[in-house]
């Protein structure tokens, strides 16, 4: 008989609770309603285009940016899956100014606060282009039985408990690290499973790929225009040039680098000094899961999860990647401000 040696998220949620000894399973629900909404939102991607989701809905979200319909549809299904799994006391999220605060009883006994980019990269989804969902989980820092706080939800990255993203890509990944290594889920249409499909990602010490919006290069620091010459020189072993590949999804550049060696920038210019991504639901997971796979990620001269928020909203500049490559960055940022 043939036989099939399948690992599920659930069957990996499970094995992997041992690890924490304490642990009474709350954080295992929890990552497993997350895959729920992920296949929930999933269907809806897949079909975007034959039910007329797409298009602008008409809101502007909490940074001015058009909200597409399927950002709110993503965010409302994790946002009722979260609730269910009574896992999680509030959220943080793109799409809403506020906190969201539950009040039922089961929610105000939960120990977990739950931040999240329902939608990265919606502008792709008109075009067929991949998409993502990022989030992250921390322990709250306010009693349990009562309503979480701000102060939740404005914790140092290196608190983070859990982070993630989901991949909406050619196929759909489910990608997460608890702070023991990175695991990778592809779902697998025909049953309807994530299924351990990358276990134990690791990325390159060296990569040889950089991901920046090029076109915005004039307004870079002086720093990263020389690192982006770097990167585009010719050099007499043949490692440079480096090739250019440019998304525009966070979600789905980080994974490409992540597999193949690279680096991601975003970096701020004279009319956005922070950037533009959001430290503690963009940044925060990527960086999270970057370092656990031996990669790192910086603001140009510190370790992004030693970054305190200021608001859940913060935004923040964001190198990531392949570790020689980001310490290559911050050096002639660094050289360059010295001048
Ligand atoms: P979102 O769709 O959640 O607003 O995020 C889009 C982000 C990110 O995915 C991507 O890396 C970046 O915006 C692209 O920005 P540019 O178009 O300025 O390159
Ligand atoms: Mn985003
Ligand atoms: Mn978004």
């Amino acid at each position: 008989m043939k036989t099939y040696n399948i690992t599920t998220l659930n069957e990996f949620i499970i094995r992997r609770q041992a690890d924490f000894p304490y642990a009474k399973g709350e954080l295992s629900r929890l990552i497993s309603h997350i895959g729920i909404a992920a296949k929930i939102v999933n269907k809806k991607v897949k079909k975007a285009g034959l039910v007329d989701l797409l298009g602008e809905a008409g809101n502007v979200n909490v940074q001015g940016e058009d909200q597409q319909k399927m950002d709110i549809f993503a965010d409302e299904v994790f946002v009722s899956a979260l609730q269910a799994s009574g896992e999680v006391c509030g959220i943080a999220t793109e799409e809403n100014q506020e906190i969201i605060t539950f009040d039922d009883n089961l929610s105000k006994d939960a120990k977990y606060i739950f931040l999240m980019d329902p939608l990265d990269g919606s502008s792709n989804i008109d075009v067929n282009v991949s998409i993502g969902t990022i989030f992250s989980i921390f322990r709250r820092v306010s009693k349990v039985g009562h309503k979480a706080k701000n102060e939740d939800f404005v914790q140092v990255g290196t608190q983070m408990v859990a982070a993630g993203y989901v991949l909406y890509g050619s196929s759909t990944m489910l990608v997460y690290t608890t702070g023991k290594g990175v695991n990778g889920f592809t779902l697998d249409p025909t049953i309807g499973e994530f299924c351990l499909s990358h276990s134990d990602m690791r990325t390159t010490e060296y990569g040889s790929i950089y991901s920046i919006n090029e076109g915005n290069y004039a307004k870079f620091p002086e720093g990263v225009k020389k690192y982006i010459k770097y990167c585009q020189e010719i050099d007499p072993e043949g490692d440079r040039p480096y090739k250019s590949r440019y998304i525009g999804s966070l979600v789905a550049d980080f994974h490409r680098n992540l597999l193949k060696g690279g680096i991601f920038l975003y970096p701020p210019s004279p009319s956005a000094l922070e950037g533009k991504l959001r430290l503690t639901y963009e940044c925060n997971p990527i960086a999270f899961i970057a370092e656990q796979a031996g990669g790192k990620a910086s603001d140009g001269k510190n370790r992004i999860l030693d970054i305190k928020p200021d608001s859940p909203h913060q935004r923040v500049p964001f190198y990531v990647g392949s570790r020689s490559m980001v310490d290559k960055l911050e050096d002639m940022i660094s050289e360059s401000e010295e001048n």
